[in-house]
């Protein structure tokens, strides 16, 4: 019988971050599979990547160690429900995208993502519909600096399309404790 935990296990013969890449994503749409709830799908997949990156000789523990994987989401669409002993009509959420669902330390709550005024590596993924590589945080203007350890990061947008038309849900942030952590490979994966 294979436990749940045993997906972010990476056999030997993974040799490469494309390969890496390919059984993470076979052993996300099994971990995934009838499951339609966002916060446990969201939960799961923060794991599997985080473990099966940690297992990975070149993410592994260490100097050169993956240190955050998680998701922020927008708040617009995944509104907090508010109970509220008066009856009143919830306030509007706001433009900002909430911690979600991730591994690794404690993270910001919160990213502006206001046209203008949002900045860091989240927002403008966010708001370009890019992935985007950060090869060194501190050159990086805007940078939000979660753990002062993060030398690199990429963060991918989440797109969902349908009928032609296409919402962000919010993004998938993976830090990483060495400079260029991250490259094509992980861009593609
Ligand atoms: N560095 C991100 C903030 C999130 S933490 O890395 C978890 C940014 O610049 O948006």
């Amino acid at each position: 019988m294979q436990h749940h935990a045993d997906s972010s296990l990476v056999p030997a013969f993974i040799k490469t971050k494309t390969e890496l890449w390919e059984h993470i994503i076979l052993q996300l749409a099994s971990l995934l599979d009838g499951q339609r709830d966002w916060v446990t799908n969201l939960a799961n997949t923060s794991s599997l990547v985080y473990h099966s990156l940690l297992s990975y000789p070149a993410f592994g523990n260490g100097p050169s160690s993956v240190n955050w994987c998680g998701f922020y989401i927008n708040t617009s669409l995944f509104p907090t429900p508010k109970i509220r002993m008066d009856h009143s009509a919830p306030s509007d959420a706001s433009s900002r995208l909430l911690l979600g669902p991730f591994c690794g330390k404690p993270a910001c709550q919160f990213i502006d993502i206001t046209p203008g005024k949002g900045r860091g590596v989240c927002a403008d993924a966010f708001m370009s519909r890019r992935i985007i590589v950060v090869p060194d945080v501190e050159a990086y203007p805007g940078h939000i600096a979660c753990d002062g350890d993060t030398r690199s990061e990429i963060v991918c947008p989440l797109i969902l399309g349908s009928s032609g038309k296409e919402v962000t849900l919010g993004v998938f942030d993976l830090d990483c404790l060495a400079k260029g952590g991250f490259d094509d490979d992980d861009r593609r994966g």
